[in-house]
């Protein structure tokens, strides 16, 4: 008998900042159009944060809704955990400063960083951890305010970011038949130059001796960089693989697939890697278009909108999958939990 717990998403959660920009106004800002942007990357409008919202109060909202949700309080948390790439702060970590806005302490919380794959990075970990009988209850987090490492002035990277979160809370229980199972995760990190924001001291680093004189602002961060069409390549690839690789390693066939739950960065990638699949595309969770690329809270996001209008249903077979900066990808596959 496998006396090893299943784990599940007992509840979910998100948030979205209340300033919407949509591409008519980013047209105003920088040489595009609402007709390039939608057609090129999907994306109509996206969320901003407003000056004085950091990245731990999107997520301490995303973290509310999804604890009532799970029908738990915060005093339950046996961890919590932040997938995010802009931290409120260098150090502590964003996952503390949530844990004292929910006033509760003395678990473990920390931050994960995988940019855009966060959250598939961090399912993955805790999955592993909880199944060894670490932790029993864990929020997990995956929150950004991308527009605060943004060259505004970029049309190449701009008009293709957000800010938002999104939560899940994970349970340890019985095998039912449903909940988490096998991920898999990639990294390469010889494509580092093709995505990336550094902070000052990078600058003078021999590793990144051959990159590009950047500009860095008063907080000592600069702006992504981006060589979008080759990224856009490489993702393509590796995502095709990832997903067949998720599938034969849990053992089950293209059909069974009832949703993909994919990062949101473009259409195009999107609808390629449903096609890899041979998925139709109303089978494919897409929030591109309303909230562009919100890189760790975009899959977390997307599962709380898939589960809340109540397309998910117990049972069903979700596979999850992500790109990003890295090159870091990978995938998680599971069986929804939930009535
Ligand atoms: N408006 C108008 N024109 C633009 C804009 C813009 N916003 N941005 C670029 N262009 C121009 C370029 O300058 C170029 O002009 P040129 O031909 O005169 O040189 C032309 O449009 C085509 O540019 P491409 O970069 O080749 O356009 P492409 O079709 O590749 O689309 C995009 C660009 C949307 C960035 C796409 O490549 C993409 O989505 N890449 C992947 C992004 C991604 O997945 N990132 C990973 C996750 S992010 C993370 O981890 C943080």
């Amino acid at each position: 008998m496998n006396s090893f717990p299943t784990i599940h998403i007992r509840g979910t959660g998100g948030y979205l900042p209340e300033r919407v920009m949509t591409n008519q106004e980013l047209s105003q800002l920088v040489d595009t159009s609402d007709e390039w942007i939608r057609s090129r990357s999907g994306i109509a409008c996206r969320h901003l944060a407003a000056a004085d919202e950091c990245t731990s109060d999107l997520a301490t909202h995303a973290a509310r809704q999804a604890l009532d949700d799970a029908g738990i309080t915060a005093a339950d948390l046996d961890a919590l955990v932040v997938a995010t790439t802009t931290p409120d702060l260098i150090f502590p970590s964003t996952a503390s400063i949530v844990q004292s806005r929910l006033k509760v302490a003395g678990f473990p919380c920390w931050d994960i960083q995988a940019v855009c794959s966060g959250f598939v990075y961090a399912l993955a970990q805790l999955e592993g951890m909880m199944r060894a009988g670490m932790f029993r209850r864990v929020l997990l987090i995956g929150a950004e305010t991308m527009s605060g490492i943004l060259d505004w002035q970029d049309r190449g990277t701009c008009v293709l970011f957000g800010d938002g979160a999104g939560a899940v809370v994970l349970e340890a229980g019985e095998d039912d038949g449903c909940g988490l199972m096998r991920s898999v995760l990639h990294c390469d990190g010889s494509y580092r130059e093709l995505l990336m924001a550094r902070h000052a001291r990078c600058q003078r680093a021999p590793n990144t001796k051959n990159m590009p004189a950047l500009e860095i602002d008063a907080a000592g961060v600069s702006a992504i960089q981006m060589r979008g069409n080759e990224v856009f390549r490489v993702a393509v690839n590796k995502l095709g693989e990832v997903v067949q690789e998720v599938m034969q390693v849990n053992g089950v066939a293209q059909q069974d697939i009832d949703w993909l739950i994919p990062h949101q960065a473009n259409i195009r990638i999107l609808r390629a890697t449903a096609k890899k699949l041979q998925l139709p595309e109303e089978r494919m969770v897409v929030t591109v278009d309303r909230h562009a690329n919100t890189s760790a809270a975009s899959v977390p996001l997307a599962l709380n909108e898939a589960a809340r209008d109540g397309r998910l249903q117990r049972g069903q077979l979700l596979l999850l999958e992500a790109f990003a900066g890295g090159f870091a990808w990978g995938a998680n596959m599971l069986r929804w939990s939930r009535d």
